[in-house]
């Protein structure tokens, strides 16, 4: 369940997010769409508890993501609209990810190799040198590679090619019907199937929010 209410995020003086409610039940399936600046990022920022919120409250699983950071990013998969620039090595990468989170390491390389990534020639390289598409094909790898009751995503496919895209909607299509998704997307059209719910944002504000 996330629950946010009235939630607002200024940086200075930087309008991001003005008094957004929205409420998605457990297992729901969403696309938060809308204009580049429109404040999406800044959400899912937000229920990562990257941020404090200026004003209004979120409660991921009843916990405030930002006071009570690790209790609600337990429960979340995340794959970043920009990869972070993390130095550590791709296996050094993995080998954390299944110490923290119990990711299979062995689901991570299956599917990579299924988005066409060999991830044995790349095991020594450090992840920020590795290419946009490759660091994101990892990222959604970590993220599907554990059971999570939440996953987000931050516009997962920009960069990856249109067969790897292929897989990542099959992983999406194979989730649980307990999972709950929300991702951000500017193709709502190959995510027919998946997605029953679309959130529109705009400066800042949820615009429109509709069954599909
Ligand atoms: N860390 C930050 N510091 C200052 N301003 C920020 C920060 N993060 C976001 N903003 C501002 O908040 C607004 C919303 O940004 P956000 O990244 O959430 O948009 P978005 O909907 O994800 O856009 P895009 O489709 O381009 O990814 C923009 O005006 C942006 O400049
Ligand atoms: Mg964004």
């Amino acid at each position: 369940m996330i629950e946010a209410m009235n939630l607002s995020k200024y940086f200075n003086t930087t309008l991001s997010l003005e008094g957004v409610s929205l409420s998605i039940a457990q297992g729901e399936k969403v696309a938060i769409l809308g204009p580049n600046g429109a404040g999406k990022t800044t959400l899912m920022r937000l229920m990562l508890g990257l941020y404090a919120p200026t004003s209004g409250h979120l409660r991921i699983h009843g916990f405030d993501p930002f006071k009570e950071r690790s209790q609600s990013v337990a429960h979340i998969s995340f794959v970043p609209q920009l990869s972070p620039p993390i130095r550590l090595s791709v296996e050094a990468l993995c080998a954390y990810a299944h110490q923290t989170a119990k990711t299979d390491i062995e689901r991570v390389a299956t599917i990579t190799q299924r988005m066409g990534m060999d991830l044995a020639p790349v095991r020594h390289k450090a992840f920020y040198t590795l290419s946009g598409g490759m660091r994101q094909k990892l990222m959604i790898a970590l993220a599907f590679a554990r059971h999570s009751p939440i996953i987000l995503l931050d516009e997962p496919s920009s960069n990856i090619d249109p067969a790897a895209r292929r897989v990542l909607i099959e992983l999406l299509e194979a989730l649980d019907g307990s999972q709950t998704v929300l991702m951000i997307s500017h193709r709502l059209e190959e995510l027919s199937g998946i997605i029953r719910r679309a959130v529109t944002m705009d400066l800042g504000r949820i615009v429109d929010d509709r069954a599909l």
